[in-house]
C-alpha cells in the first residue's frame, strides 16, 4: 500500500527532476484534401496521425477507411466502428455535395482547393480538447468553436453566408459536436492503450562534435549531432559548465530512414573560447543520463590531422624513392670510376 501510494510521488518528482525534456503528448489529428477541379470532377482523400504516428488513410478510391496499424482499430468494436464508416461516408458524399452547392450560390471559381483539419487530444484527469478548422487555398476560412462554425479573423466576405447556412443546420452541428467531444477522446482512449507498447518505444540518441565552416575569421562553429533518438521531444544545448549558452542554434528535426530522428545544434564562438564548452544532450529514453560531450579542439583539427598523416606518408616515401635513385647512381658512378 505504501508503495503504491509512493509511485505517484515518485513520477511527480521525476518529471519536475527534468523539466527540460518536453513532456509527450498525442494529438490526434485528421485531415482531409478535397480538391475540385470543376462542376464535375472532385476527390476527397484523408489521413490520421496519432503524435508522430500516422494510423489511418482514407482514399478517395476507397469505401472503407485503411488501417496502418495494428492497433488503428482501438478498442472500437466492429459494429461501433462499422457505424463510425458509414457516418463518415455519408460525411464525405454531404460534404462534397455541399461545397459543390455553395459553389453555386456564392458563385466561386473552379477550382477550389479546401484542407480540413480536425482532432483531440486527451490529457490526465480524462479531460479533452479539441479542434475543426477549414482552410480554402491554403488560408484558414472557417472552424468548430463549442457548439458553432465561426468565420477566421481575416477570412474573405463570401464566407459568411456559407457560416450562416452551417450554423442553421442543427443536425450537422450535433454530429460535429458528437464526434469532437465523445467519439473522438473514446478513439484516442483505446487508440493508447491498444498501441501503448509502440507509443511507449524508447531509443537512445547517440551524439558525437564536429566543426562546421568558419562563420567569419577567428572563429569557429561548434556542431552537436544528435541521431537514432525516438521519441521526438529532446533537448540539446551547449553549454558552459551549468550555465546554457544562448547562442544555440537548431537544424529543423529531420527524419532517419529507420523512423528515429536527427537534430543538429550549432554555436558560433570565438576560437580562444572554445575550450570549456560541452554539448548536453537530454531525452526520455536516456533517463535522466543527459549525454555530456566536450569539445577537445581535435575535433576542429581531425582534417587537418589527417592531411599532415597523408602529407608525411607521401613525404616519406619521396624520400625513400629518392635515396634509393641516388644510392643506384652513387653506385654506378663508383662502377664506372
Ligand atoms: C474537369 O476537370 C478534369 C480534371 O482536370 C478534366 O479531366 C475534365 O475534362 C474537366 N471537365 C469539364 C467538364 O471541364
Ligand atoms: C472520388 O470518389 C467519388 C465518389 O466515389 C467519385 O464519384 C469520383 O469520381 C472520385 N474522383 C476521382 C478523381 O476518382
Ligand atoms: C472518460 O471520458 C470519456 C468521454 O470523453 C468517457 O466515455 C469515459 O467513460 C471516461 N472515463 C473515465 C474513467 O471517467
Ligand atoms: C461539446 O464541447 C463544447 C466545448 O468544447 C461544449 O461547448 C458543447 O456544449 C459540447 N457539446 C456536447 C453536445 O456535449
Amino acid at each position: 500500500m505504501r508503495s503504491l501510494l509512493l509511485l505517484p510521488l515518485w513520477a511527480l518528482l521525476r518529471v519536475w527532476g527534468s523539466p527540460e525534456v518536453p513532456q509527450r503528448h498525442f494529438p490526434f489529428r485528421c485531415l482531409q484534401i478535397s480538391s475540385f477541379a470543376n462542376g464535375s470532377w472532385t476527390r476527397t482523400d484523408g489521413l490520421a496521425w496519432l503524435g508522430e504516428l500516422q494510423t489511418h488513410t482514407w482514399s478517395n478510391d476507397s469505401d472503407t477507411i485503411r488501417f496502418l496499424k495494428p492497433w488503428a482499430r482501438g478498442k472500437f468494436s466492429d459494429q461501433q466502428w462499422d457505424m463510425l464508416q458509414h457516418t463518415f461516408r455519408v460525411y464525405r458524399t454531404s460534404f462534397t455535395r455541399d461545397i459543390q452547392e455553395f459553389v453555386k450560390m456564392l458563385r466561386l471559381a473552379y477550382p477550389i482547393e479546401l484542407q480540413l483539419s480536425a482532432g483531440c487530444e486527451v490529457h490526465p484527469g480524462n479531460t479533452s480538447t479539441n479542434f475543426f478548422h477549414i482552410a480554402h487555398e491554403g488560408k484558414d476560412i472557417l472552424s468548430f468553436q463549442g457548439t458553432s462554425w465561426e468565420p477566421a479573423p481575416e477570412a474573405p466576405v463570401w464566407i459568411n453566408a456559407a457560416v450562416g447556412v452551417l450554423n442553421r443546420d442543427q443536425g450537422t452541428r450535433e454530429t460535429v459536436q458528437w464526434l469532437l467531444n465523445d467519439t473522438c477522446p473514446q478513439l484516442v482512449t483505446g487508440l493508447l492503450e491498444a498501441g501503448k507498447s509502440e507509443l511507449e518505444k524508447q531509443v537512445k540518441p547517440e551524439a558525437w562534435l564536429s566543426s562546421g565552416p568558419s562563420p567569419r575569421p577567428g572563429h569557429l562553429l561548434l556542431v552537436c549531432h544528435v541521431s537514432g533518438f525516438y521519441p521526438k521531444p529532446v533537448w540539446v544545448r551547449w553549454m558552459r559548465g551549468e550555465q546554457e549558452q544562448p547562442g544555440t542554434q537548431h537544424s529543423d528535426l529531420l527524419p532517419n530512414a529507420d523512423w528515429t530522428w536527427y537534430l543538429r545544434a550549432t554555436l558560433d564562438v570565438a576560437a580562444g573560447e572554445a575550450a570549456g564548452l560541452s554539448c548536453q544532450v537530454k531525452h526520455s529514453s536516456l533517463e535522466g543520463q543527459d549525454i555530456i560531450l566536450h569539445w577537445g579542439g581535435s575535433h576542429a583539427s581531425l582534417g587537418l590531422i589527417i592531411l599532415a598523416v597523408l602529407v608525411c606518408l607521401v613525404s616519406l616515401l619521396a624520400l625513400i624513392v629518392g635515396l634509393r635513385l641516388w644510392l643506384k647512381r652513387h653506385r654506378s658512378y663508383q662502377d664506372i670510376l
